[in-house]
């Protein structure tokens, strides 16, 4: 408690803060967020950046993969977010299909988000491929987080979620894009299930901040999906999750407490009713 309650005289996060972590060697902690309650507690907690990821369609909505959620639903994903958020930078993917098309669309999108949710920041996974979408975003004054290595976006293009960039071609490929993100004025770069020596050759020639997730240790922050971290998905476990709870079973548990007390004339008690 005594941690959380030094928490809340810590900054606001904003892009800026973050580039200055960097300069400093202070890793930047993020996880992922979807609604107002989880928002409140990571706020709380002191996360320094929420990710309002399109994982939201794999972990909220059931799908298998990122591609069917709209971007009506991550606003309010992003909209409720903001509602328990003090501290943290709030960033939100751009959802498939709302900026691959063309740089208009993708900055009608962009636009919509920072309007409707009050979010900082949109993320946008790609590299040259994308650069008029991001051009025309940043040219409007919203911050872009840029997403590399494994994308899950383009599962269709890659068959497969396996590690990404183990052939010199695509680690060629992948250190370009980080350059050219860093020079089109991105904030920042997500570096997805790559090898650690790549992450960190990458992170050392960028002066933006790289948050890595199966990147290894030698980036500048790191993040989980907040599902995944919590132990809330059991079916999921790839070697770089470090589970640092097992909600399935807490909660499992609770629900067969509940079920028993009821099912048993138990609750409510003589204390629980008016
Ligand atoms: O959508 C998401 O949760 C993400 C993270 C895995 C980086 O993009």
């Amino acid at each position: 408690m005594t941690e959380i309650h030094k928490t809340k005289e810590l900054p606001k996060i904003t892009t800026h803060v973050l580039q200055e972590m960097k300069l400093r060697g202070e890793k930047i902690a993020m996880l992922t967020g979807y609604d107002y309650s989880m928002a409140k507690l990571l706020d709380e907690a002191g996360i320094d950046v929420i990710l309002v990821g399109d994982s939201a369609s794999n972990v909220m909505a059931g799908h298998a993969t990122t591609l069917p959620i709209t971007l009506d639903q991550m606003i309010y994903h992003a909209s409720s977010v903001m509602r328990g958020v003090k501290r943290a930078l709030v960033v939100v993917d751009l959802p498939f299909g709302s900026y691959q098309g063309n740089s208009k669309e993708a900055l009608n999108s962009a636009v919509r988000i920072m309007k409707e949710s009050g979010a900082n920041a949109v993320k946008m996974e790609g590299g040259k491929e994308i650069s008029e979408s991001i051009d025309r975003i940043l040219s409007a004054g919203i911050p872009v987080l840029g997403h590399l290595g494994l994308t899950p976006q383009s599962i269709n293009k890659f068959g497969t979620y396996v590690v990404r960039a183990r052939e010199t071609k695509e680690a060629e490929k992948l250190k370009e894009d980080a350059l050219f993100l860093e020079r089109a004025g991105c904030f920042g770069v997500v570096l997805e299930k790559i090898p650690a020596k790549l992450a960190a050759e990458v992170t050392e020639s960028i002066k933006i901040p790289t948050i890595g997730i199966g990147a290894g240790p030698h980036v500048d922050g790191q993040v989980l999906v907040l599902h995944d971290m919590l132990g809330i998905n059991q079916e999921f476990s790839p070697r770089f999750l470090r589970r640092y709870h097992n909600l399935h079973d807490e909660i499992i548990g609770s629900f067969l407490s509940y079920i028993h007390d009821v099912k048993s004339a138990d609750f409510p008690n003589s204390k629980e009713q008016y």
